[in-house]
């Protein structure tokens, strides 16, 4: 037996074609005589290839049969929230690119990233999408589409070239309440919310205060508190909050649907809240590290820099915080569940550089989680009895599909869509472990976490790409995607 997890519940699952004989050996079957889905394998003709077929209580004459007894069946994972290869303005690079954070990415059982093409103040916004698609070209081990970040909001960008850009499907942007070269001031945000609803982009927004941290930052510093745990003291969730708070503000006076991303606790997730009470289109965005991770371990072993390892933001808050963020996630006040993959090696090339010493503030921003994201929210959200499975799979892959466009190619299990699938053990005690990573990060926030459920199987577009940890795809397996418009951006 198999089960495929549909919206409805799960299901018995089979896999049966209705190609003609000549294309049976590029089907890739799941479970033997039983039921499964049948998907079209990758030598099979271009418009139909890599995707599901059908969804049968029984198949026959398959060229494959993967046996999915005890395991469930689910969407492969959908990461909207991921930065690679992304330049960090003088700090340390990414320890990931396309090639290796999609590895990583597959390993973890997630078959489509949703990375950011970023725009450094003025350049424009097209040649930069191009680099980046030169960055992705034949590296990605799973599809892939980009977010915009715009941080040169000027008359030509907003006319001309977003516009343009949502139409070749590019259809979601970020904006930056805070850091240095990045921060768009309120006339700013204003104006790409406008362009945003004339375009119908769906806009996310880094929601913390540029002004109230670089007074913190300051206050601290002259104080001698500079080591890493004090990052999370100079952003407390005021400055969130309040930053929410203005963004929902100015998205209702440009009547504009927004996505909050990277939601920390309590003070965000209540102004979303809030503004969803009000029938405002806000959405919320939350991740592992919020669940995972409290502002102690950013003190390291004691007080020292390997707190570092553990700095993003907005930083990670306290055991009361983690417990708003189950509510918000079994509210439903959050959509998605992304890991904000931003990964720097632990050493002096990353979190521990000689200038990363003299202050919290220069240690670079981000952790990496693309891949252990789906094992955490269902070890710490499913087998702990928080959330059900079904809100598992809306929360970090279908929601994520309807939310930047791209359903129904991705998200499901059903004829039609791509071939994007997760073999499950829900049984599978695992303890997270940097030696089972398969990204080029030296360490993983979650050493230590013990977590039942596991993914065994990864099949992007009816190949697997990675099974036991093994990775059977080849860089290039991934494609680009042309999204279309949010159903939740302006009407
Ligand atoms: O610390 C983080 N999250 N760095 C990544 C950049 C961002 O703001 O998402
Ligand atoms: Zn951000
Ligand atoms: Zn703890
Ligand atoms: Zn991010």
């Amino acid at each position: 037996y198999a089960y495929c997890m549909l919206a409805a519940g799960h299901i018995d699952l089979v896999i049966e074609t209705e190609l003609k004989p000549h294309d049976v050996a590029a089907l890739i079957p799941i479970i033997a005589g039983a039921g499964g889905i049948v998907t079209t394998w990758e030598g099979a003709p271009a418009e139909r290839g890599g995707r599901i077929v059908a969804v049968a209580e029984r198949i026959e004459g398959a060229a494959r049969e993967i046996d999915a007894s005890g395991l469930l069946v689910m969407p492969g994972g959908i990461d909207s929230h991921v930065h690679l290869a992304q330049p960090t303005f003088g700090g340390p690079k990414m320890s990931d690119d396309f090639l290796t954070g999609t590895r990583a990415a597959i390993a973890g059982g997630t078959t489509t990233v949703l990375p950011f093409a970023m725009q450094p103040r003025g350049a424009g916004l097209r040649a930069v999408v191009q680099e980046y698609h030169q960055e992705a070209d034949g590296k990605a081990y799973c599809d892939y589409g980009f977010h915009l970040i715009i941080t040169n909001p000027s008359p030509s960008v907003l006319g001309q070239e977003l516009p343009a850009l949502v139409g070749d499907g590019y259809t979601s942007f970020k904006v930056f309440m805070t850091y240095d070269d990045m921060v768009l001031n309120d006339r700013e945000l204003l104006e790409v919310f406008e362009c945003a609803r004339g375009c119908r982009a769906l806009v996310m927004v880094h929601a913390e205060g540029y002004d109230a941290i670089k007074f913190m930052t300051e206050r601290l510093e002259r104080a001698g508190k500079t080591a890493p745990y004090y990052h999370g003291v100079s952003r407390p969730e005021i400055v969130e909050r309040e930053a929410a708070h203005r963004a929902i503000s100015h998205a209702e006076l440009t009547d504009v649907p927004i996505m909050i991303v990277h939601v920390s606790g309590r003070e965000a997730m209540e102004q979303i809240r809030w503004a969803q009470n009000r029938g405002m289109k806000v959405y919320g965005e939350t991740c592992p590290q919020y669940i995972a991770l409290t502002a102690d371990d950013m003190k390291g072993l004691n007080m020292d820099e390997s707190g570092g390892k553990y700095v993003c933001s907005p930083p990670p808050r306290d055991h009361a915080s983690q417990e708003a963020i189950w509510q918000g996630l079994t509210a439903g006040v959050f959509q998605t569940f992304s890991s904000d993959h931003c990964p720097f090696m632990d050493g002096v090339d990353g979190k521990r550089s000689p200038k990363a010493k003299t202050s919290f503030k220069w240690v670079p921003n981000g952790i990496p989680g693309v891949e252990t994201r789906m094992a955490v929210l269902w070890g710490l959200g499913v087998a702990q009895g928080r959330i059900g499975m079904n809100e598992f799979v809306a929360l970090t892959s279908t929601n994520h599909a309807k939310m930047y466009g791209l359903y129904p190619k991705k998200g499901s299990i059903a004829p039609g869509f791509d071939a994007d699938i997760v073999l499950w053990d829900p049984a599978r005690k695992e303890t997270i472990r940097q030696a089972l990573m398969h990204g080029a990060c030296d360490y993983t926030p979650y050493e230590g976490l013990a977590v039942t459920g596991w993914p065994v199987m990864t099949i992007l577009k009816g190949k697997p790409v990675c099974e036991e940890g093994r990775i059977l795809g080849a860089p290039g397996d991934g494609a680009f995607l042309k999204r279309g418009i949010s159903p939740y951006a302006s009407k």
